[in-house]
């Protein structure tokens, strides 16, 4: 079966975020937007379809977990990602952002820190902030040839004994990273000597590209296992994020009981009822999907870097290990942050998100979401080519 990513799906109605907030968060609506981490694909029919049958039943009262979910998520992360899980380490969460702020405040009184490593995902910030907990930043390094690492020497230096959490984007979003085996190990090491909990963020990693693997924190030792908190997905894979279908691993015994007794309590581990069915179908069902939807996604950053380095020579793409977003590196146009905005959005009506919302080391950056029919790919840089180009 090959699947058509060309088709452009009209979202019109349908109340995606998308589109529908572009008056209020960029001022104004005629834009392009490439921004928010969905995919403009279809969603593939095997997922339709499995909801679609459930929807022929009349009748949506209160249902039980589908033993299936389980086994199936411990097969699809044991296929893919080499790592054996056991049942009693799951459970379902309402969404990865909603996870961290349930893991902040059962882990964190509100004296105590969550260090993060910036520029990433906003939310790693705004949650943690958002209920009043100090945020400490650890910036990435940025190398010369445009990619980062983590640097271990300020870690050790910003790290104090109120620190309790480490959110960990893996892979890094915004900048694709697949975080080497070694690295994260180093990182476990760290966290683990000082009693600090890592939550390891993996809702992107399905999704790794050229040939790049995702390591599971988890895996990569014991000391990792015992200080972690794992969370995914098939959400931006499968492009289903709209259904919410996240889980959590722990592999460690204290941590999960106080973790999962709390969500037990409210409730919160109880999905409802098409999340699992969507779970199921993407992970029995979607391997052929998603590795057509990695290689189209592939030539479409392809697509971005010969584009740019021919008619845009002055924004550099940073090409990801993983993922559907490109961080576009901007510096070189030397622009100040709301200058490069207005070019952005007044000039070649894009709505990107700026790199200055993931934080310290984001500023000059744009992330673009290239989960899109090449032709809007195309029709954005087009755009971007007459008001920035050569
Ligand atoms: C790293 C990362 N975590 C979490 C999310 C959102 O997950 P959820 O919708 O389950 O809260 C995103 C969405 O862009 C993301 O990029």
């Amino acid at each position: 079966m090959t699947y058509n990513f060309d088709k452009i799906i009209d979202r019109t109605g349908s109340g995606d975020l998308k589109h529908e907030v572009l008056e209020e968060r960029y001022g104004r609506s005629d834009l392009l937007p490439l921004w928010v981490a969905d995919m403009d694909f279809e969603t593939p029919a095997f997922i339709t379809e499995s909801l679609r049958q459930r929807l022929n039943h009349s009748l949506f009262g209160y249902t039980v977990v589908p033993a299936e979910l389980w086994e199936t998520i411990i097969q699809w992360i044991k296929d893919h990602h080499q790592w054996t899980i056991r049942k009693e380490w799951l459970t379902y969460i309402p969404g990865i952002v909603k996870g961290i702020g349930m893991a902040v405040n059962v882990f964190t009184k509100e004296d105590e820190k969550v260090i993060i490593q910036p520029p990433v995902y906003h939310p790693f910030r705004l949650t943690p902030k958002g209920n009043g907990r100090e945020v400490v930043y650890n910036p990435l390094k940025l190398r010369e040839d445009g990619s980062y690492d983590m640097d271990f020497e300020q870690l050790a230096e910003v790290t104090d004994e109120k620190c309790r959490l480490l959110i960990l984007s893996n892979p890094h979003n915004p900048a694709g990273i697949c975080w080497s085996a070694e690295t994260l190990r180093r990182l476990a090491h760290f966290c683990y000597e000082r009693n600090i909990i890592v939550i390891s963020d993996e809702i992107h990693s399905d999704m790794a590209l050229f040939g790049y693997r995702h390591t599971p924190f988890a895996r990569v030792s014991e000391e990792a296992a015992q200080c972690s908190i794992t969370f995914g997905a098939p959400s931006k894979t499968f492009n289903i994020a709209g259904i919410v279908s996240s889980y959590a691993i722990v592999p460690n015994d204290s941590i999960r009981r106080k973790f999962y007794t709390w969500l037990e309590a409210n409730e919160l581990n109880d999905p409802p009822l098409f999340s699992p069915l969507a779970t199921i179908a993407a992970y029995q069902q979607g391997e052929e999907w998603r590795q057509q939807m990695l290689r189209y996604v592939e030539d479409n950053i392809r697509y971005v870097e010969d584009y740019c380095r021919t008619r845009i020579p002055l924004i550099k793409p940073v090409r990801p290990e993983a993922s559907f977003l490109v961080w576009l590196d901007c510096r070189a146009l030397e622009l100040s942050h709301d200058e490069l905005i207005d070019r952005f959005v007044n000039q070649a009506h894009l709505a990107l998100n700026d790199g200055a919302m993931f934080g310290p080391g984001g500023e000059g950056f744009m992330r673009m979401n290239v989960g899109t029919p090449r032709s809007i790919l195309h029709e954005a840089l087009e755009r971007l080519y007459h008001t920035l180009g050569i």
